[in-house]
C-alpha cells in the first residue's frame, strides 16, 4: 500500500508519466494487467491555457481509469495557476509537477530539470500548486544537473517545504537522460532526508530490478515507464514477485498477439482508425521485442494504415513453441525507439 496525502494506493507500483506514449488505450491495457495507479502523458501548463485540442484530449479519461495522476509543466506562477483553475474542473487523485524532463527545448525555457538548478523557483511554483488544488500534490526530480551537480536531497527539502506530500525521483542526473547508471545511493538520501513518500524510478525493467529499487533505497513506491512498454504484464508479474519471490512464467507468443489486438482494438476505437493505427506502429515494435526475423514485419507494420491491414501482420506473427517473450532478457528500449518529447 502506498498513502500520498489522504489518497490511499492498493499498489506500490505506479504507471510512470510517458509523454506520446500514456494515452487511455495504453493506460487500459496496463491496468488490464494489474497497473493500479497511472499517469496521463505530461501537460504543459502553457498549452493548457491556451486550449489546445491535443492537450485538452490528454485529459481524456473513465470511471475504470482511476486512480488518475496529472502531471503539469511549467515555469511561470500565473500560468500553473491558470492551468490550475481549468484542472479543476477535471476529475483526477494527483497533481504532480515536472522538475525532471531533459529535453532541451524543454529545459531551454527554464522548465523541466533546469528547474532543479534553481530550488527556490520550484519550491514557489509548488506552492502555488498546493494553494489551489484539493488533490495531493507531488514533484518530479532527477539527481540532479549534471555529475558536478547532484543535488536532488537539497532539491526534495525545498520541495517538501511547498507542503507537497510525496515526491517522485529518477535516479538519474539530466546529463545523463535514459541511460547510465541509476544512482540509488542518492534516492536513498532523499528518501532518509525527508518526511513524505519517495517513488523511485530509473531502470525499473523488470520484477528483480524493482526489488533491487525497493531494497536498495528504501522509496515507498517504484514508477514504472520503459518496462511497461510492449510488456504491460510487467504490474502483475512485479506484485506476485514481490509477494512470492517466484518469477511468473515467461508469455508465449500467442498471449502477446492477444495482447496487441486488443491493444489496437482501443487505439482504433479511441484515436479513430487511421491515428490509432498509427500510433500503434511503435507498439508494435515493442510488443515484439525478441521475436525472431522481425524486421520485414516491422517495416510492414510503419507502412499501413488501416486496421485490418495491422491485423493482416499481427495474424502472421503465428505461434511458434520455441518463441517466448523474455522481458528481462529484452533490456531497456532505446529512447530513440520511444517518440521523443
Ligand atoms: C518516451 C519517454 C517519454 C517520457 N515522458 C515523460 C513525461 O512526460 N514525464 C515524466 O516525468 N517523465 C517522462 N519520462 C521519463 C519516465 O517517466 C522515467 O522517469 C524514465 O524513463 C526512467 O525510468 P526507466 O529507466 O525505468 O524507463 C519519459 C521517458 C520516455 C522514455
Amino acid at each position: 500500500m502506498l498513502k500520498i496525502g489522504d489518497v490511499t494506493f492498493s499498489s506500490r507500483l505506479i504507471m510512470a508519466p510517458l509523454s506520446g506514449i500514456s494515452d487511455l488505450p495504453f493506460r487500459m491495457i496496463s491496468r488490464f494487467f494489474g497497473c493500479k495507479f497511472a499517469f496521463s502523458e505530461m501537460i504543459s501548463c502553457r498549452s493548457l491555457i491556451s486550449r489546445n485540442k491535443n492537450t485538452l484530449e490528454m485529459l481524456s479519461t473513465i470511471p475504470s481509469d482511476m486512480p488518475l495522476g496529472i502531471q503539469l509543466l511549467g515555469n511561470d506562477s500565473e500560468y500553473v495557476s491558470g492551468a490550475m483553475e481549468l484542472l479543476n474542473k477535471y476529475t483526477f487523485d494527483i497533481i504532480d509537477f515536472n522538475a525532471a524532463c531533459p529535453v532541451s527545448k524543454v529545459t531551454s525555457r527554464g522548465e523541466g530539470a533546469s528547474l532543479l538548478k534553481e530550488p527556490r523557483r520550484l519550491r514557489k511554483l509548488l506552492r502555488v500548486l498546493v494553494e489551489n488544488t484539493d488533490v495531493p500534490v507531488t514533484v518530479k526530480i532527477r539527481s540532479g544537473w549534471d555529475n558536478t551537480c547532484i543535488n536532488a536531497g537539497e532539491v526534495a527539502l525545498y520541495a517538501q517545504d511547498s507542503g507537497i506530500k510525496g515526491l517522485f525521483i529518477h535516479g538519474r542526473t539530466r546529463e545523463q537522460g535514459y541511460k547510465g547508471l541509476v544512482d540509488y545511493r542518492v534516492i536513498r538520501e532523499v528518501k532518509e532526508a525527508i518526511g513524505i513518500p519517495v517513488i523511485a524510478g530509473g531502470d525499473a525493467l523488470s520484477p528483480q530490478l524493482i526489488k533491487k529499487m525497493f531494497d536498495e533505497t528504501g522509496c515507498d513506491g517504484v514508477a514504472i515507464a520503459r518496462g511497461s512498454l510492449g510488456n504491460p504484464w510487467i504490474f502483475d508479474d512485479t506484485e506476485e514477485f514481490l509477494r512470492s519471490g517466484v518469477m511468473p512464467r515467461r508469455r508465449c507468443r500467442d498471449e502477446i498477439i492477444a495482447t496487441m489486438i486488443m491493444h489496437l482494438n482501443l487505439c482504433s476505437d479511441y484515436h479513430g482508425e487511421m491515428t490509432g493505427v498509427k500510433l500503434f506502429r511503435k507498439f508494435f515494435v515493442w510488443y515484439t521485442k525478441g521475436f525472431d526475423n522481425i524486421n520485414p514485419m516491422r517495416e510492414k507494420a510503419f507502412r499501413v494504415k488501416t486496421k485490418s491491414q495491422m491485423m493482416e501482420i499481427i495474424n502472421e506473427l503465428t505461434a511458434t513453441k520455441t518463441d517466448v517473450f523474455d522481458p528481462a532478457a529484452a533490456g531497456p528500449l532505446p529512447v530513440k525507439e520511444c517518440i521523443s518529447y
